[in-house]
C-alpha cells in the first residue's frame, strides 16, 4: 500500500477503480488533477487539449445511456466469451467483468467526470490521440496519488456522434476519454499484468531481451 508519495508504488497501484462513492470531490483536487494533466507531453506543445469538468447528472446520464447500450450490444458479450488476459486469473477476470457492469450502471453517479478532448479538426488522424493520452495518464496517476479512484473509459466512442452531441462538443472538437472520478469504495491494489519476458525483445523481434528472461 502506498503512502501516496512513492512514484513506483503509485504506478503499480493505479488500477481501474469502478466502484465510487457519491461523496463530492473538492474542486481544489480536480484542479490539481488538471494541472498534472497539462504537464504532459503533447505534439509541438500546441496544447490543443480541452477538458470538461462535468457534474451535471442529466448530462452524464445522457451519455450513460449510450455507454450502457454499447455494453449490452458489444462489450458484455465480448467479456462473456473471452479468456482472461495475461497476469489475470479466471476469478480475477470475472470480478473485473462484474466491476465493468457495475460502472456501466452507475457511470453517471460518479460525482465528477473529466472529459479529455482535442481541438483536432474534422478528420483527426491516427496519431492525434498521442497528444491527449499522456495527459490522461498523468491525470490517472494524480487521481491515484490523491486517494481518489477512476477508470480510463472510451466506450462512449462506439456511439461517438450521439455521445459528443450529448456532451455538447462543437464541430472540430472530439472526446478521447471520460474519467469518472470519486472516492473509491474498495481498496487500491497492484495491477494484474503478464511478465516482461513475454513481451520485451532485444535486437531480434520475438527473442526475449536477456535481462528480463524468467522475470
Ligand atoms: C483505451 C482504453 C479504453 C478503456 N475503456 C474502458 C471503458 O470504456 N470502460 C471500462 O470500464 N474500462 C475501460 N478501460 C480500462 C481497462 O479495461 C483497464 O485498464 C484494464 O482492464 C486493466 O485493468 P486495470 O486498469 O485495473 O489495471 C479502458 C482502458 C483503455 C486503455
Amino acid at each position: 500500500m502506498t503512502d501516496g508519495t512513492d512514484f513506483f508504488d503509485i504506478v503499480r497501484t493505479t488500477r481501474s477503480m469502478r466502484r465510487l462513492k457519491p461523496d463530492p470531490v473538492p474542486d481544489a483536487l480536480i484542479r490539481q488533477i488538471l494541472e498534472a494533466g497539462v504537464s504532459a507531453a503533447n505534439g509541438g506543445n500546441t496544447q490543443k487539449w480541452r477538458f470538461m469538468v462535468i457534474k451535471d447528472t442529466a448530462k452524464k446520464k445522457a451519455v450513460q445511456v449510450w455507454y450502457k447500450k454499447a455494453f449490452d450490444e458489444v462489450v458484455g458479450p465480448r467479456y462473456a466469451n473471452s479468456a482472461p488476459p495475461p497476469g489475470v486469473t479466471g476469478d480475477g477476470y470475472k470480478r473485473q467483468h462484474t466491476a465493468v457492469e457495475y460502472l456501466t450502471e452507475h457511470y453517471h453517479e460518479a460525482p465528477v467526470w473529466i472529459v479529455a478532448c482535442l481541438e483536432d479538426g474534422p478528420n483527426p488522424n491516427r496519431s492525434a490521440g498521442a497528444s491527449i493520452y499522456p495527459a490522461v495518464q498523468n491525470m490517472l496517476l494524480a487521481i491515484r496519488a490523491l486517494g481518489l479512484g477512476s477508470t480510463l473509459t472510451t466506450r462512449h466512442l462506439q456511439f461517438e456522434k450521439e455521445t459528443e452531441a450529448a456532451l455538447g462538443l462543437p464541430p472540430g472538437v472530439h472526446s478521447y476519454a471520460i474519467l469518472p472520478i470519486g472516492y473509491p469504495m474498495g481498496k487500491f491494489g497492484p495491477v494484474g499484468r503478464g511478465t516482461l519476458a513475454d513481451i520485451v525483445f532485444g535486437d531480434t523481434y520475438g527473442e526475449t531481451w536477456p535481462p528480463v528472461a524468467g522475470a
